[in-house]
């Protein structure tokens, strides 16, 4: 078996090491990533890519800092696709039944197709958390996408031209202020942050070095 594979990042073909991810072949290869890198973890969502590789008719989506590469892989990234954003202020904006024709009618507009949910790079029912929305379900629309890494490539295959990823924030955001439980000790916390009852301790973070953050952050207490 070959060490290297071969891929072609934006058309231009590179043999690079075999099991590097998308990410590290481009690094590899002399690109330096100032957009569409963020986490490196899968979580961020900076790093939407499409690919084909050669024989294979399908158009494939993933995370590139996620995805290995394979020979003959057509590689273009995405590191920004236009959704549709809309600005509304939350204190006005209620969990009614028009929110989301006001502010996202074309999800009305969803014709069943289902590609957004065969192309998600975190495999969630895309379809399905529309569909929730559609009929104002927030709190399952919020449920079912909670996971989305808002990448943008199921917005990428939709005919219907629907920013799905924004239609679920504003699910969990409606859910999030209306209709789940308020948590009275959130409010406590941030209030003592805003009266600076961390303020030493967060001015001694700050000075530390990098190595040291990472080893507070990778060992510390996790709340069950
Ligand atoms: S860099 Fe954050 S998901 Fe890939």
């Amino acid at each position: 078996m070959s060490d290297t594979v071969r891929v072609f990042l934006f058309g231009k073909k590179y043999e690079v090491p075999a099991g590097l991810t998308i990410m590290a072949a481009m690094e590899y290869a002399g690109y330096q990533l100032v957009r569409g890198c963020g986490c490196r973890n899968g979580f961020c969502g900076a790093c939407a890519t499409i690919y084909r590789v050669e024989g294979d008719r399908e158009l494939r989506a993933c995370l590139a800092c996620q995805k290995t590469v394979e020979d003959k892989m057509y590689v273009a990234t995405l590191p920004f696709f236009p959704l549709i954003k809309e600005l509304y202020e939350m204190e006005e904006t209620k969990p009614t039944e028009g929110v989301m024709m006001q502010l996202y009618p074309e999800i009305y507009k969803c014709v069943g197709c289902n590609a957004c949910t065969k192309v998600c790079s975190q495999e969630l029912r895309v379809m399905q958390y529309v569909a929730y929305a559609q009929r104002a379900e927030y709190e399952k629309c919020a449920e079912e996408s909670f996971d989305c890494v808002m990448c943008g490539i199921c917005s990428s295959r939709c005919p219907a031209g629907i920013s799905h990823p924004q239609v679920g924030e504003l699910a969990r955001r409606l859910t999030g202020k209306y209709l789940r439980p308020q948590s009275p000790h959130l409010k406590d916390r941030v209030d003592e942050i805003l009266g600076g009852v961390f303020d030493k301790e967060i001015d001694a973070f700050m000075t530390q070095p990098v190595e040291k953050l990472k080893d507070l952050y990778n060992n510390r207490e996790i709340e069950k």
